[in-house]
C-alpha cells in the first residue's frame, strides 16, 4: 500500500514538506522539520486543552463520539455492563482479554487478599475534620499509601506493578468506605471475604450492629454495573493526569492520587453532586424551562450536559438509565427523575443544545441512582474513583511499557517580556501588574 502523506508548502520559504501520516495522525515532532531559517526552532503545533492531540497509541478503549459508542478491549460497554461482574471487567481492561473461570477466580482472590488498610492509615484518617468532604479524604489517604508501600517506586518491575495494581483496587473501596464513616463518626468496618466487591464496599459503609451485613442483591448489582461504567474511559483530563505523572516514575500511589484529584473537579468526576445540587435549585418539573432560559441566558451550565468527545448520546447514560429502573423497583421511585426527565426533555428539543450538541452525559443520571441506593451527595465522586483506579492503573502500565514514552513536557507559545534590564527595587515605579505574566 503506498505510504500516506501530507504534503505542506511553507509559504514563508517556498520550500515543500513530506509529512508521513500513520494512523490518522502525523507526528508532532515531523514539524520541526519547517523552519523559517537555520536559527529557528521549527514549527509546533498548539493545542490548548488537546483539542486534537493525540498523546499516547493506546489499545485500551475506544469512544467514538458521534456515533456514541464506548468499547473496552473491543468489547461494547452494552455487552460487558449486562453479562460481566466488575472484577471481570477489571481484569479484561488490566490485561487485555476476558478471563477464563481459574484466571477469575485467582484475580479475585488476589484483590481480596489487599482489601485491609494498615492500621496506621486508620489513624491518619483520623485527623480529618469531621465535616472533611469524603473526596479529599480519598485523595490524601491514597497518596498516604505511598509511606507504607515503598517497595512501589520499582515501577519497572513488572511483578512490584503488580501487586500494586491489586493493592490500589483492593484498597479503594475501603478508603471510600471508611472516608464516609468516618464523615458520620460511625466505627469503621473491616472487609468481609464472604461478599463480592461491591457487597463488600456496602458492607462496609453501611453495616451497623447486625452479626452479618446483607446487600440488597439488585443494589449489589446495579452498583457493580455503576462500576462497569465508570472503568475507563481512554484519554480524559484524569487518566491524563496520571500518564503525565506516572511519566516521572513516581510510584502509582501518588499518580492515583492526583488523577483522583483532577477527576474531583466539577468538570470532571465532581459533576455527578454537582447535577443533584442543580436538581435541588430547579425543585420541580415547572420550573425546569425557566432554568433552561437562565442557563442560555449565560448563567452556568447545565451540569450532566455536555462532553469534550461525546457530540451524541453517552452510551453510559441510556445504561444507567436502565439500572435506575431496576434501583426504583426496590427502592421506590426518586422523585428527582421526574425533574432530571423534564430537563433532558426541554433540552434535547431546545435549538441551543441541538446546536452544541450537547445530550447527557454519565453524570446527568448516575447522581440519582446513587441517591437512590443510599449514597450521600458528597460521596458520588469517590464512587467514580473506585472503579476508575483500575483504568487509570491500565493507563498508567500501558504508558509505562510504551517504549515511545517518556516524561511528559509539552511545550509553550511563550508571550511574555523580551529580555530587560533589571530595576532595583527603590526605582520600582507602581505599574499594572498583568495577572499572566
Ligand atoms: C464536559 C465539558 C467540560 C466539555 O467542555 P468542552 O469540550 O470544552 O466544550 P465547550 O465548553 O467548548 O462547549 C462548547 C459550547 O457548548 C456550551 N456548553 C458546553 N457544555 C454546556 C452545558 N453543560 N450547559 C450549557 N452549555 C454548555 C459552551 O458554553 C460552549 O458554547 P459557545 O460555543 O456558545 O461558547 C462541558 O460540556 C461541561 O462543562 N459540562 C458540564 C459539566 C459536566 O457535566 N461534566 C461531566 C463530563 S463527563
Amino acid at each position: 500500500m503506498e505510504k500516506e502523506v501530507l504534503s505542506i508548502l511553507d509559504k514563508r520559504t517556498n520550500f515543500p514538506y513530506d509529512i508521513p501520516i500513520e494512523k490518522g495522525a502525523i507526528r508532532a515532532s515531523d514539524l520541526r522539520r519547517i523552519k523559517s531559517g537555520p536559527d529557528d526552532f521549527g514549527l509546533m503545533s498548539y493545542d490548548p486543552a488537546f483539542l486534537n492531540t493525540a498523546s499516547c497509541q493506546s489499545a485500551i478503549t475506544f469512544i467514538d463520539g458521534d456515533k456514541g459508542i464506548l468499547r473496552y478491549r473491543g468489547y461494547p460497554i452494552e455487552q460487558l455492563a449486562e453479562k460481566c461482574t466488575f472484577l471481570e471487567v477489571a481484569y479484561l481492561i488490566l490485561n487485555g482479554e476476558l478471563p477464563t473461570e481459574l484466571q477469575l477466580k485467582n484475580f479475585v482472590a488476589a484483590i481480596t487478599r489487599h482489601t485491609m488498610l494498615h492500621e496506621t492509615t486508620k489513624s491518619f484518617l483520623e485527623g480529618f475534620r469531621h465535616d472533611a468532604h469524603p473526596m479529599g479524604m480519598f485523595i490524601s489517604t491514597v497518596a498516604a499509601l505511598s509511606t507504607v508501600y515503598p517497595d512501589a517506586k520499582n515501577v519497572h518491575d513488572p511483578e512490584v506493578r503488580k501487586l500494586q495494581i491489586h493493592r490500589l483496587i483492593g484498597k479503594v473501596p475501603t478508603i471510600a468506605a471508611y472516608t464516609y464513616r468516618h464523615s458520620l463518626g460511625y466505627p469503621y468496618i473491616y472487609p468481609d471475604d464472604d461478599f463480592s466487591y461491591t457487597e463488600n464496599f456496602m458492607n462496609m459503609l453501611w453495616k451497623m450492629v447486625e452479626p452479618k451485613y446483607r446487600a440488597n442483591p439488585v443494589l449489589a448489582r446495579a452498583l457493580d454495573i455503576l462500576f462497569i461504567l465508570h472503568a475507563d474511559h481512554e484519554q480524559n483530563c484524569s487518566a491524563n493526569v496520571m500518564r503525565a505523572v506516572g511519566s516521572s516514575q513516581a510510584d502509582p500511589f501518588v499518580c492515583i492520587a492526583a488523577a483522583a484529584a483532577a477527576l474531583s473537579g466539577p468538570l470532571h468526576g465532581g459533576a455527578n453532586e454537582e447535577v443533584l445540587k442543580m436538581l435541588d435549585e430547579i425543585g420541580s418539573k415547572e420550573n425546569v424551562r425557566g432554568y433552561v432560559d437562565k442557563i442560555k441566558a449565560g448563567h452556568g451550565k447545565l451540569m450532566g450536559f455536555g462532553h469534550r468527545i461525546y457530540k451524541n448520546y453517552d452510551p453510559r447514560a441510556r445504561i444507567i438509565k436502565w439500572a435506575a429502573d431496576q434501583v426504583f423497583v426496590a427502592t421506590g421511585r426518586n422523585p428527582k427523575l421526574d425533574i432530571a426527565l423534564e430537563l433532558e426533555k426541554i433540552a434535547l428539543e431546545d435549538e441551543y443544545f441541538i446546536k452544541r450538541k450537547l445530550y447527557p452525559n454519565v453524570d446527568f443520571y448516575s447522581g440519582i441512582i446513587y441517591q437512590a441506593l443510599g449514597f450521600k451527595p458528597e460521596l458520588f465522586t469517590v464512587l467514580f474513583a473506585i472503579p476508575r483506579t483500575v483504568g487509570w492503573l491500565a493507563q498508567w502500565q500501558e504508558m509505562l511499557q510504551d517504549p515511545e514514552q517518556k516524561i511528559a513536557r509539552p511545550r509553550q507559545v511563550y508571550t511574555g517580556y523580551d529580555v530587560r534590564e533589571f530595576v532595583p527595587i527603590e526605582q520600582r515605579a507602581v505599574r499594572a501588574a498583568s495577572a499572566s505574566r
